[in-house]
C-alpha cells in the first residue's frame, strides 16, 4: 500500500505531482466495495467511467449508458471514498445537444452524486466551448483524446489512434486546446508512446495515459481488466494483475460441488436450538404441523 501524502486529492495536488515528476495513479470503479478498496490502497483518482456499460452492464459499446445509470454508480463510489478524487464520465449524448443541458448534466455529477469533476471525450470546437462553460460553472473537467470510445462508429473499432501525422496533429492540438479551455488533466487513450511523450512535455496539466506508454504523468486502467474479471478480447496495453474470473469460477464450482455432495453447510455454519429446549419444542411443532400429528 502506498503512503498517501494528502488527506484528499485535489487539482493543485495533481499539478504538484506532475511538477515533481511523481506518477499519478488512476483506476475505474463503479460500486461501493471496489471503490473502498481502491481508496484504502491510496489510488489518486477513481473514474466512474462509462466503460461501466461494457464491463458491468454487458453492452457491446459504451453508447447505451444513460445519465441516470452514471449518477447511480457515481453515488455508490463517492459513498466509499475518503481520499481519492472521484470523476464522473459524461455518457454519450449527455453533452452533445444544448450547452445548457450539457452543463446541467455535468452539474448532476457534482450536486447529486458528490463527484469532484467530470470527464468528457473529444476536443471539437463545440466541446471546447463546453469545457469553458463547465469551468465557468465551477465544474472541473478532465479531457479525453486519442481513442474516444463514444466515436466508435466513426473510428470503426477499438484501435490505436494518431499513427498518421494528420491524426497525430489533431490529437496534439486537441490536448493543447483542452488545456487552454481550462481542463485540469487530459486522458490520452491508445496513442503511440512517442506522441504521448511529446504532448506530456508540452502540457502544464497532467496527462493520464491508457495505452499511451510510460511517459504520461499518470496511468489509468479499467479495474475489471487489471483484475482479470473480464474475459474475451483484451487490448495490448492491459496488464492483468490477477485472475479474478478464475478465482470466482473456482469458488462457485467448489460451492456447487459442496452443496451437491452435502458438504455444505457444516455444523459451524448452522444455528441450533438450546439442547434442553429442543426436545419438547420439536414435539410441539410436530404435533401441530406434521409428523407427530395423529
Ligand atoms: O470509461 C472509461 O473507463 C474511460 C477510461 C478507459 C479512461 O474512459
Amino acid at each position: 500500500m502506498v503512503q498517501p501524502s494528502v488527506e484528499r486529492v485535489s487539482i493543485p495536488y495533481l499539478h504538484e505531482l506532475k511538477k515533481k515528476k511523481e506518477k499519478i495513479t488512476a483506476l475505474t470503479a463503479y460500486d461501493y466495495p471496489t471503490a473502498k478498496i481502491l481508496d484504502d490502497c491510496g489510488v489518486d483518482i477513481i473514474l466512474v467511467g462509462d466503460s461501466l456499460g461494457m464491463v458491468m452492464l454487458g453492452y457491446e459499446t459504451t453508447l447505451p449508458v444513460t445519465m441516470d445509470e452514471m449518477i447511480h454508480h457515481t453515488k455508490a463510489v463517492t459513498r466509499a471514498r475518503k481520499r481519492a478524487m472521484v470523476i464522473g464520465d459524461m455518457p454519450y449524448l449527455s453533452f452533445h445537444l444544448s450547452l445548457k443541458d450539457s452543463v446541467m448534466n455535468a452539474a448532476r455529477f457534482i450536486k447529486e452524486a458528490g463527484a469532484d469533476g467530470v470527464k468528457l471525450e473529444g476536443a471539437s470546437p463545440q466541446r471546447l466551448i463546453l469545457v469553458e462553460a463547465l469551468v465557468e460553472a465551477e465544474i472541473p473537467v478532465m479531457g479525453h483524446v486519442g481513442l474516444t470510445p463514444q466515436s466508435i462508429r466513426k473510428i470503426g473499432g477499438f484501435k490505436v489512434q494518431g499513427t498518421e501525422e494528420e491524426k497525430a496533429e489533431a490529437i496534439y492540438r486537441g490536448a493543447l486546446e483542452l488545456e487552454k479551455a481550462g481542463a485540469f488533466a487530459v486522458v490520452l487513450e491508445s496513442v503511440p508512446q512517442e506522441l504521448a511523450r511529446e504532448i506530456t512535455r508540452s502540457l502544464k496539466i497532467p496527462t493520464i495515459g491508457i495505452g499511451a506508454g510510460p511517459d504520461c504523468d499518470g496511468q489509468i486502467l479499467v479495474i475489471h481488466d487489471l483484475l482479470g474479471f473480464t474475459t474475451g478480447y483484451m487490448p495490448k496495453f492491459v496488464k492483468r494483475y490477477a485472475d479474478l474470473a478464475g478465482i470466482i469460477s473456482q469458488a462457485v464450482n467448489d460451492y456447487i460441488n459442496d452443496v451437491k455432495q452435502n458438504r455444505y453447510p457444516e455444523d459451524q455454519h448452522s444455528y441450533h436450538l438450546k439442547k434442553e429446549k429442543a426436545g419438547p419444542f420439536l414435539q410441539r411443532l410436530r404435533k401441530k404441523f406434521g409428523q407427530g400429528k395423529s
